[in-house]
């Protein structure tokens, strides 16, 4: 990575209070942290950097050191300075006795208690679908074992939920992947190439975000309203834009949690079908409705050849299954399967069995599943209102997080400073395409109540420790308030 492309990245993220070296040291660890700048990425040499900053070489030698000490970089004689994540201080070790390896800590070996990701700990049913699964095995050991499209039991499982739900859907329609973000991407790789406009809803989810960049493709963001979707905004960047692409979020959208309404819902059919837009309808997160019920998918308001719907067992079931799927007319499921043969030829057998078996009973499963993340939901929510009660949140119907409006654009440095107290977090920015968003946070509450209110504790010391850092000064703008 050159300084220049470094110095972008960076924005003016390393403005604001406090000694140079530690803002810029801070800036590139939050990148690290989310991602924004992959592990093993070589930095820039410190002359070059410091150029394209306009600080003294001073700075970005003490930063680099910063970075050094806390294990956000490693240095080796002849490949420079890389971009690491610290060593474990919590993993490694077995429990005792051969228990649950499962733990509220980030996977990335850290011990900090993990809010930027939002994924539930699996329910006891996916254990006994294993073991289904390994009982019907046998059956398909004579086989060859690839599956392109998928088992037919999963296909046909994928399909019944879909037309139950409103959605006619025969097996053929059906693509399995190995989570809804394969399916996204397989879709990205079909149809968009370099400069495509792919439209999104602003806030959108980060990776896909990302898997847009990557091809290439530009996102044009259309901001949502607070209570749902800006339709005359969708309409105007539909037809004065011509997007190769949208991707949209209509079921507990993450981040906001919104759910559109069927009105909304036949709005926004209209204007994409009235551009010919190919729509690809994330429903990863459609069966967690916490309340009330979820209208008729929104791929019912648009043709089959301009829809593909991608689902997934990650939020539902769990996201080790990596099982997902896309569902559209079936040329286009042939289309998207023959890029699917250049990339990997078929998901896991065994995991597909269990997901199969899942789905049977998935609404008896869902059900507790559901009350608990209610009562997790409102414990974080209670939570905040005591400790954070400056902050703002809508109480969503569904789905695993709260967008917080924090009222300060402190995102990415409250991101910072929680790490000083034991937890990983998000930014706003993430979410957004252009650095907006500095006053959002989103928070999962996929952790047991008595974790959340942990958190809550260490993020209330965190904000104490930006307003002490003189972190009231805006350093980014929120496009979107
Ligand atoms: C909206 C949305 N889409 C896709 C994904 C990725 O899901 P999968 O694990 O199926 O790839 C997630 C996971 O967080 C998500 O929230």
């Amino acid at each position: 990575m050159t300084g220049p492309q470094l110095a972008a990245l960076l924005d003016d993220r390393t403005e604001g209070g406090g000694p140079a070296y530690a803002r810029v040291a801070a800036a590139i660890r939050l990148l690290v942290l989310d991602g924004r700048l992959p592990l093993e990425t070589r930095l820039p040499g410190e002359r070059e950097l410091a150029a394209a900053l306009g600080v003294s070489r001073t700075t970005v030698t003490t930063a680099y050191d910063e970075l050094r000490a806390g294990g956000y970089a490693v240095s080796r004689q002849g490949s420079g300075t890389r971009t690491a994540l610290p060593p474990s201080r919590a993993h490694g070790a077995t429990p005792a006795g051969g228990g649950p390896l499962w733990t509220p800590w980030a996977a990335d070996g850290s011990d900090l208690l993990d809010l930027a990701h939002a994924a539930p700990e699996a329910p006891a049913q996916v254990r006994r679908a294993y073991e289904a699964a390994l009982d019907q095995l046998p059956r398909h050991l004579p086989g060859q074992g690839y599956h392109l499209f998928g088992l037919p039991e999963l296909r046909a499982a994928v399909a019944d939920r879909l037309t139950a739900r409103g959605l006619p859907t025969l097996p053929e329609q059906v693509l399995v992947t190995s989570g809804a973000q394969h399916a996204f991407t397989l879709v990205l790789q079909l149809v968009t190439g370099p400069g495509d406009r792919v439209l999104v809803e602003q806030p959108t989810y980060p990776n896909a975000l990302d898997a847009i960049g990557r091809h290439g493709a530009v996102p044009v963001p259309v901001p949502l309203a607070d209570d749902g979707w800006d339709l005359d905004a969708v309409a105007a960047a539909v037809r004065q834009t011509a997007p190769r692409l949208a991707y949209l979020m209509p079921d507990f959208h993450n981040p906001t949690g919104l759910l559109a309404s069927e009105a909304e819902r036949r709005s926004l059919g209209a204007a994409l079908t009235g551009g010919r837009t190919l729509t690809v309808v994330d429903e990863s997160l459609t069966d967690l409705a916490l309340e009330g019920t979820v209208p008729p998918p929104l791929a019912s308001y648009l043709p089959d050849d301009l829809t593909v719907t991608v689902g997934s067992a990650s939020k539902t079931l769990w996201g080790g299954l990596r099982i997902g799927w896309a569902r559209a007319g079936t040329a286009l499921i042939r289309r998207l399967a023959a890029v699917r043969a250049s990339v990997d030829m078929g998901s896991p057998v065994v995991e597909q069995l269990a997901v199969a078996e899942l789905l049977g009973g998935l609404d008896a499963t869902l059900a507790p599943r559901r009350a608990e993340l209610r009562s997790r939901r409102d414990a974080l929510v209670a939570a905040l209102a005591q400790r954070l009660p400056s902050w703002r949140t809508r109480v969503p119907a569904g789905g695993l997080v709260l967008w917080c409006d924090l009222g300060r654009p402190v995102s990415s440095r409250l991101v910072v400073a929680a790490e000083r107290h034991g937890i990983r977090l998000a930014a706003g920015p993430r979410f957004g395409v252009d650095g907006a968003f500095e006053r959002r946070l989103r928070l999962p509450f996929t952790h047991p109540p008595d974790v959340l209110a942990a958190a809550v504790d260490g993020l209330e010391q965190a904000v104490g420790s930006v307003a002490v850092d003189g972190g009231g000064a805006a350093d980014s703008v929120d496009a979107v308030a």
